[in-house]
C-alpha cells in the first residue's frame, strides 16, 4: 500500500550551485519521497544542483502518483504548466529537459509521450537508476522510455542515502502480490521484491552513524518482507526489526504499509519485545462489512481485523493504531458502511485516512456493476470522516498531562520553539535550545490544537543533561 498526495506532497528546496539545475517535486506516497531523495541524490552525483525555483530548472522531475484518479490528473495539469514554461525558456534560449517518474510513468509509459509533447522522458519506478543514461539520450533530442521490472537490486546502483535530519525513510519492499480489487500498485510497482538484509542493515547503520535516530521501513507491503540474510536464509520483518533494534544510536524504528494477512505472530511478538519498535501502527482495513471486504479481494474478514488488533493490544498494551478506509467500492450498501462505522467504533483509530472509491483502469473494481453514486459517496465519506476525527481528537486530548519522549526533528514556526514527533506520530511543539534537535527528550504535554499538540521540556535543564533517552 501507499500514501498519497494530500499528506506527502514535497518539494526538494535547495539551491547549491552555479550551472545545472534540478527541481524535484513528488507526489503520493512517501516510497515516493525517498525515490525522489534517491534521484536527487543521483542528479547531484551528476552535476545538478537542486533548486526549490522551478523557473531556473534546466531538469523538472515529477514523481507521479496513480493511485486514484485526481492523483493522475494533477500530472497532466501540472504538464500543461510545465510546456509553458518549457517554451518560455526557450525563448530566452534555455534548455528545459521534462522527467515524468514514478507510477504515472510506470502505467501511461509511451502514451505520456503522446498526450504530452513537452515530456522528454518517462522512467518508472523500478528504472531511475538509469536515469543519467536517459537524459544524456534525451540531450541528443531522442525522447526516453523506460518502464522495465527488474530483478536486479536498483538500490544497490544508486548512490548511498544522504540523512536529510534525524528521521529518515528506508525503503526495503517494493511492489505488491495482493492484487486488491481497487489497487493499481500490483501493476505500476510490479511484484513484491525484498532488498537483501545486508544491504538495509548497512544502510542503516551509515544513517545511524550520519545522526539519524527514528528509521521508517517502507514497503508497499512492508510486513511481506521477505529478504535474503548473510547465511542465504530469508528473514521476515520481525527478523530484520530485531537486527536493526541493536545499532547504536538508532532508537526508533517504524515500518509502513501493511497488509493484516502478513502480520504473523513473529511480528506482534516483536511489537512485544522491541522497545524501539514504536507503538503506533498504520494498518489498512479498508472497510468493515465482509461482503466489502470479499469484492476488495482482502482476504480477511472485519472479525480476522479486530482478533489482530487485540493481540497486538495484548503485546503492546499502548500500541495506537491508523489505517486506510474506502468509502463506496461498487455494491457498498448502507448496512455496508454501516459495518464500517462500527468497525472504527470498536477499534478506536488515533488517525486514518479515508477516500472515495476512485475506479482505476484495468483493475477489476472498475468492471463491477452497482458503482455507487458520488452524492452517496461524498454523504457516507463525511460521516466516517466525522466519526475518525473526533476519534483523533479524544486520542491527542488523553496525552495532555502525560510526558512522552519526543524526538526533537527540526526548529519551530517560532523563534525558540523545536518540532517534534511523539512515539505516536503525532507532531508536538515544544520551547527549547536549538542545539537539542536530533536528540529524544521527554516532554510533558500541555496542550492539543487540531494539528500539533503542545509540550514543555519536562527536564528545564535536559540541555545540559547527555541528550539522549530511550522508552
Ligand atoms: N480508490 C480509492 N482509494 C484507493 N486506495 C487505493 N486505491 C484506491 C482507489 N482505487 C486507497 C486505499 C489504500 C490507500 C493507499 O489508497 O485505502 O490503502
Ligand atoms: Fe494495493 Fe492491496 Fe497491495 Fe495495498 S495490499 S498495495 S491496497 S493491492
Amino acid at each position: 500500500m501507499t500514501k498519497f498526495e494530500a499528506r506527502q506532497d514535497s518539494i526538494t528546496t535547495v539551491d547549491r550551485a552555479d550551472g545545472r539545475k534540478v527541481f524535484v517535486k513528488s507526489y503520493g506516497c512517501q516510497m515516493n519521497v525517498y525515490d525522489a531523495q534517491r534521484m536527487t541524490d543521483q542528479l547531484g552525483d551528476g552535476g545538478y544542483a537542486e533548486t526549490a525555483r522551478v523557473e531556473d530548472a534546466d531538469l523538472v522531475v515529477l514523481n507521479t502518483c496513480h493511485i486514484r484518479e485526481r492523483a493522475t490528473e494533477k500530472i497532466f495539469s501540472e504538464l500543461g504548466k510545465l510546456r509553458l514554461l518549457k517554451a518560455e525558456r526557450a525563448a530566452g534560449g534555455r534548455d528545459t529537459k521534462i522527467v515524468v517518474a514514478g507510477c504515472v510513468a510506470q502505467a501511461e509509459g509511451a502514451e505520456i509521450l503522446r498526450r504530452e509533447r513537452a515530456v522528454d522522458v518517462v522512467v518508472g519506478p523500478q528504472s531511475y537508476h538509469r536515469l543519467p543514461d536517459m537524459l544524456a539520450r534525451a540531450g541528443q533530442g531522442e525522447r526516453v522510455v523506460d518502464t522495465e521490472f527488474e530483478l536486479e537490486d536498483k538500490f544497490s546502483r544508486l548512490p548511498k542515502p544522504r540523512a536529510t535530519g534525524p528521521a529518515a525513510f528506508l525503503t526495503i519492499q517494493e511492489g505488491c502480490d495482493k492484487f486488491c480489487t481497487f489497487c493499481v500498485v500490483p501493476y505500476t510497482r510490479g511484484p513484491e521484491l525484498s532488498r537483501p538484509v545486508a544491504a538495509i542493515v548497512a544502510e542503516a547503520r551509515a544513517l545511524a552513524e550520519a545522526g539519524v535516530r527514528e528509521i521508517t521501513l517502507l514497503g508497499q507491503n512492508v510486513n511481506g518482507y521477505h529478504g535474503e540474510d548473510e547465511q542465504g536464509r530469508t528473514a521476515g520483518l520481525a527478523a530484520l526489526c530485531r537486527r536493526l533494534a541493536v545499532i547504536p544510536g538508532l532508537d526508533r524504528l517504524r515500518y509502513t504499509t501493511s497488509h493484516p494477512n502478513d502480520l504473523d505472530d513473529d511480528l506482534v511478538a516483536a511489537h512485544r519485545d522491541l522497545p524501539a519498535l514504536m507503538p503506533f501502527l498504520h494498518l489498512p482495513v479498508q472497510s468493515g462489512s465482509d461482503r466489502i471486504l470479499k469484492a476488495m479481494n482482502r482476504r480477511h474478514t472485519a472479525a480476522r481485523y479486530l482478533e489482530l488488533v487485540a493481540r497486538l493490544r495484548a503485546a503492546r498494551p499502548d500500541l495506537a493504531l491508523s489505517s486506510d478506509f474506502i468509502v463506496g467500492f461498487p455494491g457498498e450498501t448502507d448496512a455496508d458502511f454501516e459495518a464500517t462505522l462500527d468497525l472504527i467504533r470498536r477499534v478506536g483509530f488515533a488517525s486514518t485516512f479515508s477516500f472515495k472509491y476512485s475506479p482505476r483502469p484495468g483493475t477489476p473494481g472498475a468492471e463491477m456493476d452497482d458503482q455507487v453514486p458520488d452524492a452517496v459517496m461524498r454523504e457516507r465519506l463525511a460521516r466516517l470522516q466525522a466519526l475518525v476525527e473526533e476519534q483523533r481528537q479524544a486520542f491527542n486530548a488523553a496525552t495532555v498531562g502525560r510526558t512522552l519522549d519526543v524526538l526533537l526533528e527540526r526548529p519551530g514556526r517560532h523563534p525558540g520553539q523545536l518540532t517534534g514527533k511523539t512515539p505516536y506520530l503525532q507532531q508536538v511543539q515544544v520551547e527549547g535550545p536549538p542545539d537539542l534537535v536530533g536528540t529524544i527528550v521527554p516532554v510533558t504535554i500541555d496542550a492539543t490544537a487540531p494539528n500539533s499538540l503542545f509540550g514543555s521540556l519536562a527536564h528545564r535543564d535536559w540541555a545540559r543533561q547527555p541528550a539522549r533517552s530511550v522508552a
